[in-house]
């Protein structure tokens, strides 16, 4: 009986997860640890640190946006954070959890984030992308990002190997 009663508790979790979709909220300083194991995740060569989270969390000029799951609040399925400067900004990075990339999500999460920084007055948002990164850049070609220019060899990997850098930018008020 109690067997029967988990299962149907686990039934409706599950419909519940699938009936909700995730909700973006701004970060705050306490998500510093989900946001470097996050960034784990992202692929880089570098990786960032919990004290690193923390000070641009705590940095005025940061913009951080958490992507949310409504079932459970506390866990964190992705992020973004821009660092601001007069009326433009620069995406640090964005990354999703490698579970549920690739279900719209990212464009969600994106999308709120951008919408939060023109209310904070940002004209114009920049960011780097490598050249090879095809979701990263079909999140942003999506969004309207238009490509300004190449840096070759402005990633340096793991491997020893160098890859090249897009800068993208995109007028917010087009949103
Ligand atoms: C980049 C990233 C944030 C995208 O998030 P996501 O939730 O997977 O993306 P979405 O599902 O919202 O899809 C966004 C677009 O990318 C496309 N896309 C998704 N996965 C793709 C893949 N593997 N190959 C090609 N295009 C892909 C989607 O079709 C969609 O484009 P469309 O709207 O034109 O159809 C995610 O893949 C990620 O965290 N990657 C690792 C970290 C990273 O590279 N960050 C970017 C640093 S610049």
């Amino acid at each position: 009986m109690a067997l029967f009663a988990r299962l149907k508790q686990k039934i409706a979790a599950v419909l519940l997860r699938k009936k909700t979709s995730p909700f973006v909220r701004p970060a705050q300083q306490n998500d510093a640890p989900l946001l470097s194991a996050l960034y784990a995740e992202g692929g880089f060569s570098s990786s960032w640190t919990i004290a690193e989270f923390e000070a641009l969390l705590a940095d005025r000029a940061v913009i951080a946006d958490v992507l949310c799951d409504p079932a459970r609040p506390a866990r964190l399925y992705g992020f973004s954070l821009s660092r601001s400067a007069a009326d433009e900004a620069e995406i640090l990075t964005i990354v999703l959890s490698k579970s549920v990339r690739g279900r719209g999500w990212g464009r969600v999460l994106l999308h709120q984030h951008a919408t939060r920084l023109a209310a904070f007055g940002i004209a114009t948002l920049y960011l780097e992308v490598e050249e090879d990164n095809r979701p990263a850049r079909a999140l942003y070609e999506g969004m309207g990002f238009e490509t300004l220019g190449k840096r070759p060899g402005y990633y340096k990997k793991r491997d020893g190997s160098t890859a090249h850098a897009l800068v993208m930018r995109c007028r917010l008020d087009r949103l």
